[in-house]
C-alpha cells in the first residue's frame, strides 16, 4: 500500500480569518452584500497609498536591480539601512548580517518555526495570531501552547501564568510576543516588555517579538521596540510593509536578529533558517530597494503620525457604537487596526438568533451552526442577517468567546453603518433568548 501523502502537521494549520471567507461566499451567493471585516488589508478597505510613496516606487521601477535575484539575505544596502535604524535608538546593537529579508513577516514565521528544533517549543499568547500558532503547531504536529492575555487586564500578557508553564515545560525555548497585537489592538507598556525579557534571561529562552503594528501605536501609548529592552537576550524581531504604508501585496518583511553573539546555539538555528531561505533564492527585489528610501523621508514620520491617529479616532467610534450594549465588553484598540468584542459570561448560553429573512439561508445558517462555538454561531448569523463578516475570537485559539473587527473601512458613513449595525445585531442576538 502507498504511503499516506498527508503530513501529520496537516491538521495543526488553520487561519480562522480567511476560513471565514467560505461561508461568506456562500451567504454571498444567497443574495446578501457582504462587508468584509474579517482581513486586515488596508488596501482591501479603500486606502490608497500616499503619492510619495508611489512616486518613490516609481523610481525603484527605473532601477535595473529591482528586476533580478538579490542575495538571499536581501540587498546590502536595505540591510545596512535597516540595521542603521535599529541603532538609532537605545538598546541592542545590531550590523548588517543581523538584518534578513523575507517575503513578508508570513514567511519569516514559517522559516522561523520550520527550521526550529521540533522538541523546541514556543510559547504564544491567547488569543493568538493564527500564522504564528499554526506554524508552531505544526513545526512539531502538535496543539501550540499558549500563554494567557489577560481580558480583565487590557488583555496584556498574564505574566504568572507565563512562569508558571515554563516552569513546568522543559521543552519552551522561546517566547513569542506580538506587539501591538492582533486581534486584541492592546499594546505592551515597557515594564511588561522588561519582565518577559527577564523570564527570558532567567530560564534561558529565545524571544520572537513580532512588530509588524509597532509604528501603529496611537498617540499617547507608551511601548518600545523589543531591540531597546532585550540589550543582552537572544531574539528575533519580525517587521514589514504591509500594514504601515500600507503595502501588503509588496510581501516584503525582514527580521532584526538581537545579541546573536550571546548563544551560539542560538546563532545556528539562525544560520539554518537562512540556508532554508537560501533553497527559495530570495525574497521579493523591488519593494528592498523602496524601504530604505520611504523610511529615509522626511515625510515619513508625519505620515506614520497621521495613521496612527485616524485610527485612534476609528477605535474611538467604534467604542461609542458600542458602549451602551448590554452582555458585551469592548475592548479599546490602542494600535494596530483592530478591536475585539467578548461576551459576557452566560451572555451565549440560549438558542440566540437573528431574523434571517430567506428561508433556505436561514437552514444554511442552522446547519453551519451545528457543533459551532457559541461566538462563532454569531458570526455566522450576523454574516446572514447583516453581511458583516468578523471573526470568531475562539478561532484565535482563544477561550474567550467574542470577535474581532477591524478599523479599516475608508468611507466614512460605511463605517458609522457597520459601527451601528454591529451594535443592533448584538441586542437583538442577546435578546433573542430572553421573555
Ligand atoms: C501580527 C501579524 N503578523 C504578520 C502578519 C502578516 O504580515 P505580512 O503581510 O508581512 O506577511 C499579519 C497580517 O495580518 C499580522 O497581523
Amino acid at each position: 500500500m502507498r504511503a499516506n501523502l498527508v503530513s501529520p502537521s496537516a491538521s495543526h494549520l488553520s487561519y480562522a480569518i480567511r476560513d471565514i471567507v467560505k461561508f461568506g461566499e456562500v451567504v454571498r451567493r444567497h443574495g446578501v452584500e457582504v462587508t468584509w471585516e474579517n482581513i486586515g488589508d488596508p488596501i482591501a478597505k479603500g486606502e490608497t497609498v500616499a503619492p510619495w510613496i508611489r512616486g518613490i516606487m516609481h523610481e525603484v521601477v527605473e532601477l535595473n536591480d529591482s528586476w533580478g535575484y538579490c542575495p538571499t539575505e536581501g540587498f546590502l544596502e536595505a540591510r545596512e539601512a535597516l540595521a542603521a535604524h535599529v541603532n538609532l535608538r537605545p538598546g541592542a546593537r545590531v550590523g548588517s548580517n543581523d538584518i534578513i529579508f523575507f517575503n513578508g513577516v508570513a514567511d519569516a514565521v514559517a522559516k522561523v518555526y520550520g527550521f526550529l528544533s521540533p522538541h523546541a517549543r514556543v510559547i504564544g499568547p491567547s488569543p493568538a495570531y493564527s500564522t504564528h500558532s499554526s506554524a508552531e503547531s505544526a513545526h512539531c504536529a502538535l496543539p501550540h501552547l499558549t500563554y494567557d492575555l489577560d481580558p480583565d487586564n487590557g488583555w496584556l500578557p498574564d505574566l504568572d501564568d507565563l512562569r508558571r508553564k515554563i516552569e513546568k515545560n522543559p521543552s519552551i525555548a522561546g517566547i513569542l510576543i506580538i506587539n501591538p497585537n492582533n486581534p486584541t489592538g492592546a499594546v505592551y507598556p515597557v515594564a511588561v516588555l522588561e519582565e518577559i525579557v527577564n523570564l527570558a534571561r532567567e530560564f534561558c529562552l529565545f524571544l520572537v517579538a513580532d512588530e509588524i503594528y509597532i509604528h501603529m501605536v496611537f498617540p499617547g501609548v507608551e511601548t518600545v521596540h523589543l531591540s531597546e529592552v532585550a540589550t543582552d537576550v537572544p531574539a528575533i524581531v519580525m517587521r514589514g510593509i504591509s500594514k504601515e504604508l500600507p503595502w501588503p501585496g509588496s510581501r516584503c518583511g525582514w527580521i532584526e536578529v538581537l545579541n546573536r553573539s550571546a548563544d551560539s546555539n542560538f546563532s545556528s538555528y539562525v544560520d539554518s533558517v537562512v540556508a532554508a531561505k537560501r533553497l527559495e533564492v530570495c525574497s521579493t527585489s523591488g519593494p528592498q530597494l523602496a524601504v530604505p528610501r520611504i523610511f529615509g523621508d522626511p515625510r515619513y514620520t508625519g505620515h506614520l503620525a497621521a495613521r496612527a491617529q485616524m485610527y485612534a479616532d476609528r477605535a474611538k467610534e467604534a467604542g461609542e457604537a458600542l458602549q451602551d450594549v448590554p452582555g458585551i465588553r469592548v475592548h479599546p484598540a490602542q494600535g494596530a487596526f483592530y478591536m475585539t468584542v467578548l461576551f459576557e459570561h452566560g451572555a451565549l448560553d440560549g438558542e440566540n438568533r437573528l431574523t434571517i429573512s430567506d428561508s433556505e439561508l436561514r437552514e444554511v445558517v442552522a446547519s453551519q451552526c451545528k457543533g459551532a462555538a457559541a461566538d462563532a454561531r454569531f458570526v455566522y448569523h450576523l454574516l446572514a442577517s447583516r453581511g458583516i463578516c468578523v471573526v470568531p475570537l475562539t478561532g484565535f485559539y482563544s477561550p474567550h468567546p467574542g470577535f474581532r473587527f477591524t478599523l479599516l473601512e475608508t468611507d466614512d458613513a460605511k463605517r458609522a453603518w457597520i459601527f451601528r449595525t454591529l451594535a443592533e445585531a448584538l441586542v437583538e442576538y442577546l435578546e433573542s433568548v430572553k421573555g
